[in-house]
């Protein structure tokens, strides 16, 4: 995979601890979707050595070039590096890498499940699928009010519900509390979020005695981003898979049986 420099366009604290980076990088952009992601050298030299993953989270045309975002908290060495970083300073990255969301064409009605910063990766998808006229309904959760994604920053179209942990705002508890009202009506479901949250996706699922597929970006820390380290292996049902090779995007039901 070749390394390419991406230019920072952009870079502002959205809300709490939450950054959002817009980046100019045409051979990265060319092939980059939803559910997919990139890796970035978050150092000058070369501690830390190994670059760390980041999903794609909005595309935009600017004078007929695409250009994306990162949206990311500082969690520690590499990230509280990128939060330092200035419009017109260039990063090193790879990408796009991995399997993104796939929507099919005869779905109308999507329904989104974002836990924590798992939304940084399903609001490019939101945007996609407003644009090609389909509902999309997005249940958000996260630990308190401040760390919601901001609805101002997103389309008009979509629904939102959102869950906290303290109950600051919507629902009180987990947002897969929301999850079995909405079943019925979606058509497709995509998630992003933390494992335990996967986990308590499938135990709706299976308590709705519903087979319906859910694409789920499963998150690993990763070492090369390649498959060439095996940093990223999970189990699932037909044996061990790579998330950065085979995934990040897998059906829910084949990591966490329903
Ligand atoms: C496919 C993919 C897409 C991702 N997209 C995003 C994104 O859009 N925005 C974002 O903020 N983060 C995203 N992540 C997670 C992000 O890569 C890590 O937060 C980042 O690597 C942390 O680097 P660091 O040097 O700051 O922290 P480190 O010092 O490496 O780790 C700090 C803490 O974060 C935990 N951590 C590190 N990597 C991960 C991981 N992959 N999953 C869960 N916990 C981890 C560590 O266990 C540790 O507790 C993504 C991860 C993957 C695999
Ligand atoms: S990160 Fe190295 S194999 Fe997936």
């Amino acid at each position: 995979m070749k390394l390419q420099s991406a230019r920072v366009l952009s870079h502002q604290q959205l809300y709490r601890d939450t950054f959002l980076m817009w980046l100019s990088c045409p051979p990265v952009a060319r092939g980059a979707s939803p559910g997919r992601f990139l890796m970035i050298h978050c150092a000058q030299g070369y501690d830390p050595l190994l670059p760390r993953p980041m999903s794609f989270h909005r595309f935009r045309e600017t004078d007929g070039q695409r250009q994306f975002a990162i949206l990311y908290d500082v969690r520690g060495r590499g990230t509280a590096w990128l939060s330092e970083r200035q419009p017109g300073e260039g990063l090193t990255v790879f990408g796009p890498l991995g399997k993104g969301y796939a929507v099919s064409r005869d779905a109308q009605n999507l329904l989104l499940v974002a836990g924590g910063l798992g939304v940084a990766a399903v609001i490019a998808l939101a945007e996609e699928a407003t644009g090609r006229g389909k509902a999309v309904t997005l249940l958000q959760g996260a630990r308190t009010a401040s760390k919601l994604y901001p609805p101002k920053e997103l389309p008009k179209a979509v629904e939102v519900l959102s869950a906290t942990d303290d109950g600051s705002a919507g629902h009180q508890g987990p947002v897969t509390d929301l999850l079995a009202d909405h079943l019925p009506w979606a058509d497709q479901v995509f998630a992003c979020g933390p494992n335990a949250m996967f986990r308590s996706m499938s135990q709706v699922l299976r308590e709705a005695r519903t087979r319906k597929p859910v694409q789920a970006l499963l998150e690993e820390r990763m070492g090369c981003g390649t498959g060439v380290c095996y940093g990223c292996a999970v189990f699932a049902r037909r044996g061990v898979k790579l998330v950065c090779r085979d995934g990040p995007r897998f059906e829910l039901r084949d990591v966490y049986p329903y």
